[in-house]
C-alpha cells in the first residue's frame, strides 16, 4: 500500500467516531484532508465542523459542510487530526503544516482526540521530526537564542506565515525524553505562542494504518 492509501485507511476508520447530529473538530494536513473527504459523504448526518486552519475550513466549505466558530461551541465530542510523530503514550509532535496553534486550541475543547496516522509516524522517542514553534515575529531572534540554549538547532521556516500572522521556527536535533515537561518549558518562553508538542493533552485514541489493517490504540 502507498502512504496515501494508509492515510486514507486511517481517516476512513475515524468516521466511526463521528456521532449523528454532532459538530466535529477537524484537523489539518494530508491525512485530515482524507477525513474531510470522508466526512462529506455523511454531511447530512452531522451539524457541521470546527476547522483548525483556513485550509481545512476551505475544504470543508467546498464539500458543503457547515462551519462553526469555536467560540459558539461549548464542547466537541471528537477532534480528528494527523500527527508528524506519535509515541507510545500518544504524545505527539504536530505542526508540520504550521497549524499547531489552532489545532491545539480545538483539541483542548474536544472530549476525545482521535489521531489518524500511517505507521511511519510511530516513534519510540519524539524529536526526530523538527519541532515547530509558533512565534510572534518581533521575538524571533530572542526565541531563537532561547531554543538553542535548550539544546536544539532552531531554523526559521522561510516564507511561511501562520493563519495567525506569526512565524514558525522548526527546532532540529532535539531528543525529547520528557515531552510533558518540555512542552511546559517551551510555553514559558516569552514570544512563543504555541509549540508543537501535544503531550499535556495527547491523543486519546490512535488509529494507526499498517499494511495489515488499521490498529486502534487507546491511551491508558
Ligand atoms: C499540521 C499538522 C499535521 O497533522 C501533521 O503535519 C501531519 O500532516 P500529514 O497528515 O500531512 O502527514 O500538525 O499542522
Amino acid at each position: 500500500m502507498t502512504q496515501d492509501e494508509l492515510k486514507r485507511a486511517a481517516a476512513e476508520a475515524a468516521l466511526e467516531f463521528v456521532g449523528d447530529g454532532s459538530i466535529v473538530g477537524v484537523g489539518t494536513g494530508s491525512t485530515a484532508n482524507f477525513f474531510i473527504d470522508g466526512l462529506a459523504r455523511m454531511k447530512d448526518r452531522i451539524r457541521g465542523a470546527v476547522a483548525s486552519s483556513e485550509a481545512s475550513a476551505h475544504r470543508l466549505a467546498a464539500h458543503g459542510i457547515a462551519l462553526f466558530d469555536l467560540n459558539d461551541v461549548t464542547t466537541l465530542p471528537v477532534y480528528v487530526d494527523g500527527a508528524d510523530e506519535i509515541d507510545a503514550s500518544l504524545a505527539m509532535i504536530k505542526g508540520g503544516g504550521g497549524a499547531l496553534t489552532r489545532e491545539k486550541i480545538v483539541a483542548a475543547v474536544a472530549e476525545r482526540f482521535v489521531c489518524i496516522c500511517d505507521a511511519s509516524k510511530q516513534v519510540e522517542a519524539l524529536g526526530r521530526f523538527p519541532l515547530p514553534v509558533e512565534v510572534i515575529p518581533m521575538a524571533r531572534a530572542q526565541v531563537t537564542r532561547a531554543l538553542a540554549a535548550l539544546g536544539g538547532r532552531p531554523l526559521l521556516r522561510e516564507g511561511f506565515i501562520t493563519d495567525n500572522g506569526n512565524i514558525i521556527i522548526d527546532v532540529h536535533g532535539l531528543q525529547i525524553a520528557r515531552p510533558v515537561e518540555f512542552e511546559s518549558t517551551l510555553n514559558q518562553l516569552v514570544g512563543v505562542v504555541t509549540n508543537g508538542l501535544f503531550a499535556r493533552r495527547g491523543a486519546n485514541t490512535l488509529l494507526l494504518a499498517t499494511p495489515d489493517g488499521v490498529r486502534r490504540i487507546d491511551a491508558d
